[in-house]
């Protein structure tokens, strides 16, 4: 396993980080997902992980629960994430957001705590037009979360999901280490606008989706064949049950790239998750993958990535094979939503 520093922070961290999103969201990833967690989280930490990262909104607090009983003692020897929602970043809700993260993953501390998405988000408005959440404040919360790192129960803060507006509001008022970007080879628009700004701010970058859910790695004919929550991005048709993006989508394209990237890896000899891991982690900034797995199986797949370097002539040939789709899916970095209710800015 090879690892990068996060940021500025010092922080050493592996480049394949444990996406723990899985282990707590049945209702997501289907109850077979909690099944081998612990037993995944130790294979994680056998073959040298040391980020492992979740949310408070994963299965509303499972997930961090599940990940800390796995952890048990050798959380003191990796590097835990968590994320706190935006509506609880309010002066109120901060603090007991933080403290009841704590208690769930069971631990005194964080090692980074993120903020999941940007404060800039279009408001929750009821009948009349009013607003039904306070707003959160850049500078309120950078307050808090200040206090919480003097008191030691965070040690760094992250980002998620901030483009380059989100990015200049935070850093006006406050620090962070890291941004998580949603990335991967056939989900490219953060390449305009969000990973240079990430990069001029000197900020770690954690690519999540970095497999597209799972599209990347297993084979699929037909957008049926994709289970329906996973069908839901931008690369799919607004006529698909609960896609909210208003757009047609791009599913013919997007087929023929992963047929032409498979055809790829196979010419290389290269399993597909595998050589789309290894492409994210070849682009300029980027710290760590975090990579979902269901069970010891798939993370075992995936470990190589770890290593393995392409080499500039086949990471030339992926950019080219995946250039027209990002060209026609263009600058918008939100991968649910279109670019007029675009979150990422
Ligand atoms: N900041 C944010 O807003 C945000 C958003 C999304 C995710 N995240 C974080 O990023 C993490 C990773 O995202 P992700 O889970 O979507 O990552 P991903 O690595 O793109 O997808 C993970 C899924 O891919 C499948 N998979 C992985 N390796 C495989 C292999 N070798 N063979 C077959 N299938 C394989 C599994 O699906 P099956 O379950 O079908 O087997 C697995 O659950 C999450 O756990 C979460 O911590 C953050």
């Amino acid at each position: 396993m090879q690892f990068r520093t996060l940021g500025n922070s010092g922080l050493k961290v592996s480049v394949l980080s444990f996406g723990a999103w899985q282990l707590g969201d049945s209702a997501y990833w289907g109850s077979h997902a909690q099944d081998q967690g612990a037993e995944t989280v130790r294979v994680a930490l056998d073959q040298g992980i040391t980020l492992f990262e979740t949310a408070e909104i994963y299965g509303n607090g499972t997930s961090e629960r599940l990940l800390g009983q796995a952890l048990g003692p050798d959380r003191k020897r990796v590097i835990l994430a968590t994320k706190v929602l935006p509506q609880n970043c309010i002066p109120d809700r901060l603090r007991a957001a933080c403290e009841a993260s704590l208690k769930r993953l069971g631990t005194d501390y964080i090692d980074l705590y993120q903020i999941h998405w940007p404060f800039r988000q279009k408001p929750v408005l009821d009948v009349q037009g009013r607003s039904l959440e306070i707003e959160p404040n850049v500078m309120e919360a950078c307050e808090i979360l200040r206090t919480l790192q003097g008191e030691g129960k965070i040690r760094y803060v992250g980002l998620s999901n901030f483009g380059g507006e989100d990015l200049n509001d935070w850093f006006f008022q406050g620090t962070a280490e890291s941004n998580q970007i949603g990335y991967n080879i056939v989900s490219r628009a953060v390449e305009y606008d969000v990973l240079p700004a990430t990069r001029s701010h000197q900020l770690g970058v954690l690519a999540y989706m970095p497999l597209l859910q799972g599209l990347l790695a297993v084979p699929w004919k037909t957008v049926d064949d994709i289970p329906v929550a996973r069908r839901r991005t931008r690369h799919f048709s607004s006529h698909r049950d609960g896609v909210r993006h208003g757009e047609q989508g791009f599913e013919g394209q997007l087929l023929e790239t992963v047929t032409r990237l498979r055809e790829f890896s196979e010419a290389i000899g290269v399993p597909m998750a595998t050589m789309c891991l290894c492409w994210v982690l070849a682009q300029p900034g980027v710290t760590s993958a975090i990579i979902g797995a269901r069970e010891p199986k798939q993370l075992l797949r995936n470990l190589q990535a770890g290593t393995l370097d392409l080499g500039p002539a086949a990471i030339a040939q992926l950019n080219e094979i995946s250039g027209p789709l990002k060209l026609a899916m263009g600058r918008n970095a939100d991968l649910w939503q279109g670019e007029q209710t675009s979150r990422i800015g």
